[in-house]
Order: structure tokens, then C-alpha cells, then sequence
């Protein structure tokens, strides 16, 4: 794709590393863009999962021919897939599908009857591919199963639950309102991989969901996307396989790219004040944790799967109630968070070493 040969390649001037200058925005936007070259190359269609998609309905429907199969998370919240990124599925009823606005139930009844479907399901999945390896999760706070296909996709299934595809719904419904901001999200969330801040990583403590809920919000209060109700995400008008949408060269070389990510970074390090406000799209503007009630009281009260629920640093789930998506930054990792902000804007997101 002709685009990408226009890349500039040039990176840190000889001065700029001798001199340890913070490199300009045009500098940290090229060095993003030079990180993510290899998806030139790369068919990013989001027809390339389709395949995968076929196969778990298959299995689904050896199960229970009645429940419907919806694709979210990052294919359905970029509208591309990366090559070797896994992809979230999850069966949903008639029912839920037609309420497609209602919650999901988060009792212990609701998550046994998940379970006993996904472990039909991983036994149906075992049967018709005798070489993958199906692992299924039960201690998690959503029952899932974990599918190594080999040669082909990795993918995690979860049944009943519509609040994945209303969350992916949500954060792709922003990205659409200026896709090249899918960019600043590409290159944070694989910062945070490199750094170790991802909970994916060992010793990580904020999912990609909960980057992604940083980068809108941060767009939401410099006013560079539009506030949307989250209850108005409706499960019965959101595609099952989500659409592709291209992702185009970043605009200007990269500059705007680049005074994004050095914002982004600023916005974190110096004016979000993590000791009073929430990362939240459940509202325009600000929420307190005060107005959660996400204070040191209930930090010191609240368990989760016997796990300590931290409130340094609040991310708010649009639909979860009560959740707090940064509940596993603890005092320590906030500090380490905060350490790689500030060593982000020298190298540029990591993209320099
Ligand atoms: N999700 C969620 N609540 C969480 C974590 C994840 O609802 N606490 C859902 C979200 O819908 C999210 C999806 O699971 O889009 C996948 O999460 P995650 O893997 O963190 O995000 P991806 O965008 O798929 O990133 P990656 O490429 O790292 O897999
Ligand atoms: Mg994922």
C-alpha cells in the first residue's frame, strides 16, 4: 500500500540523543508510526476472523442451536484485526439480544449457569478439534474459555453477557467519530504492553479495555470527541461480526500523532488528579470518588474474589456497576505507572529502543 512507502524513516537526531532533549511531537509521532509498519504488509480486514467465527458457531450451535455468536473487543472496537491478536466471542440468547440494553447479572446462579454451558461447549470444541487446547476459567470474575487453535486464531468465549459487546460498541462508537485516534490507543496500549503495565504481561495491572477507557477520556476532556450515553449502546443494533474499517496513514507525518501521545502523557502525569477524580465515560465531564464512594473506607472493606480492591487509580466501567476497571493498581504499581508516563515521552512510547 502505497501510503506506508511515503513513511518517513528518519527517528532521534544524533544532537537529540546527546543532548537528552525531549524529542518534538513530530520526532515522537514518526517513531509511533515506524513501530506500527509492519501492518503495511499486513491484510488488517476484519474478514480474516470470519473463518474462526465460523467455527465457534459451529460448536455453539452442537450445544444449543437457539444462541447467537457476537465478535467484540479490539477487532470489533478497531474494526481491524492484527495478525496474532486473540479475538473475544461471546453466545448470547434471543432474549439477551432483544434486551440489548439490560445488565448483566453478576449473581453466583447466573455465573454457575455460564459455566455449565461453557463446559459443554469446551467439550464439543475438544471433540471437533482434537489438537487444540481448550482450557476453561472459573476463577475469573466472568467464566470464559481460553481456545489455543493452533495454527489458527486464539480466542476466549463467554456466554450471557452482553456488556463486552456494549463496551467495544461504545469505544468503537468514539473512535468513529475520528479514526486516526485509533492510533494514539494502537500505541498506548503497546506501550503499556512493553513497559508491564498491561495486565496481560506478568506483574501488569490495567487490561487493554481499561487503556482504551484512558484514551477517550483524556479525548472527552480536551473536547476532541463528543460525550455518548453509554445506556444508549444497544446489543440489538450492533453487527455480530463487527465491520472493517480502514485504517488509514496518520494525518500530517505523524505531528498530530505525536502531539497527541506528548498530551496524552501530560494529561496523566500533571492533570489528572488521580487522588480525588475518576477516569469515567459514564458522564461529560468530571467524577469524583467521592460521588462512587470509591474512598478509603471502602478501599479498606471491599474484596473481590478475596482479592484487595485498590482505589489509587479509578477507572469506572460504563456498565458494570460499581466496578472499578484500575481496581489491581495498587499504591506501588500507581507509582510505577507514573515512572513510565514521565520515561514515555523520552522514548516516545518505547518506540525508540
Ligand atoms: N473487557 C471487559 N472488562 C474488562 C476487561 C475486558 O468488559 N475488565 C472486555 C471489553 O469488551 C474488551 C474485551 O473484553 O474490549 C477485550 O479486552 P482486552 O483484551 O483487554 O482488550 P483488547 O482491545 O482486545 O486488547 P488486546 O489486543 O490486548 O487483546
Ligand atoms: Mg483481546
Amino acid at each position: 500500500c502505497v501510503f506506508w512507502l511515503l513513511f518517513p524513516r528518519e527517528g532521534f537526531t544524533e544532537k537529540q540523543k546527546q543532548q537528552r532533549m525531549p524529542p518534538t511531537a513530530l520526532v515522537v509521532g514518526q517513531s509511533v508510526m515506524k513501530a506500527f509498519q509492519h501492518l503495511s504488509t499486513q491484510d488488517l480486514h476484519t474478514r480474516r476472523v470470519e473463518e474462526a467465527y465460523r467455527v465457534v458457531v459451529e460448536c455453539i450451535t452442537a450445544v444449543d442451536p437457539a444462541m447467537r455468536l457476537y465478535m467484540f473487543g479490539s477487532t470489533a472496537v478497531y474494526g481491524v484485526h492484527e495478525k496474532g491478536s486473540d479475538v473475544d466471542f461471546v453466545a448470547l440468547s434471543k432474549t439477551d439480544v432483544e434486551d440489548g440494553k439490560g445488565e448483566d447479572a453478576g449473581t453466583q446462579v447466573a455465573k454457575g449457569l455460564q459455566a455449565e454451558f461453557l463446559g459443554k461447549l469446551a467439550r464439543v470444541v475438544r471433540q471437533k478439534h482434537l489438537s487444540w487446547n481448550v482450557e476453561e476459567v472459573r476463577r475469573t470474575r466472568v467464566p470464559v474459555i481460553r481456545v489455543k487453535g493452533g495454527s489458527s486464531v486464539d480466542f476466549d468465549i463467554t456466554v450471557n453477557r452482553r456488556n463486552g459487546v456494549r463496551n467495544s460498541a461504545l469505544l468503537r462508537a468514539y473512535f468513529e467519530q475520528d479514526p486516526p485516534c485509533r492510533w494514539l490507543s494502537m500505541g498506548v496500549k503497546r506501550w503499556s504492553k512493553r513497559a508491564g503495565l498491561n495486565a496481560s504481561v506478568v506483574g501488569g495491572s490495567i487490561t487493554s479495555y481499561g487503556f482504551n477507557l484512558m484514551v477517550v477520556y483524556y479525548l472527552l476532556q480536551r473536547g476532541a470527541l463528543r460525550f455518548i450515553e453509554p445506556h444508549a449502546i444497544d446489543v440489538a443494533n450492533v453487527a455480530p461480526v463487527p465491520p472493517y474499517l480502514p485504517l488509514e496513514p496518520p494525518r500530517n507525518d505523524g505531528a498530530e500523532l505525536g502531539e497527541q501521545v506528548l498530551d496524552f502523557l501530560a494529561f496523566y502525569m500533571h492533570e489528572f488528579d488521580a487522588a480525588r477524580h475518576v477516569v469515567s465515560l459514564s458522564r461529560p465531564g468530571i467524577t469524583t470518588k467521592e460521588q462512587l464512594n470509591w474512598t478509603k473506607n471502602a478501599e479498606d472493606l471491599a474484596r473481590m474474589n478475596g482479592e484487595k480492591i485498590n482505589y489509587q487509580w479509578c477507572i469506572e466501567d460504563p456498565y458494570e456497576l460499581n466496578l472499578n476497571v484500575g481496581r489491581n493498581v495498587t499504591p506501588l504499581k500507581r507509582d510505577f505507572l507514573r515512572k513510565h508516563l514521565e520515561k514515555a515521552r523520552e522514548t516516545a512510547l518505547l518506540t525508540t529502543t
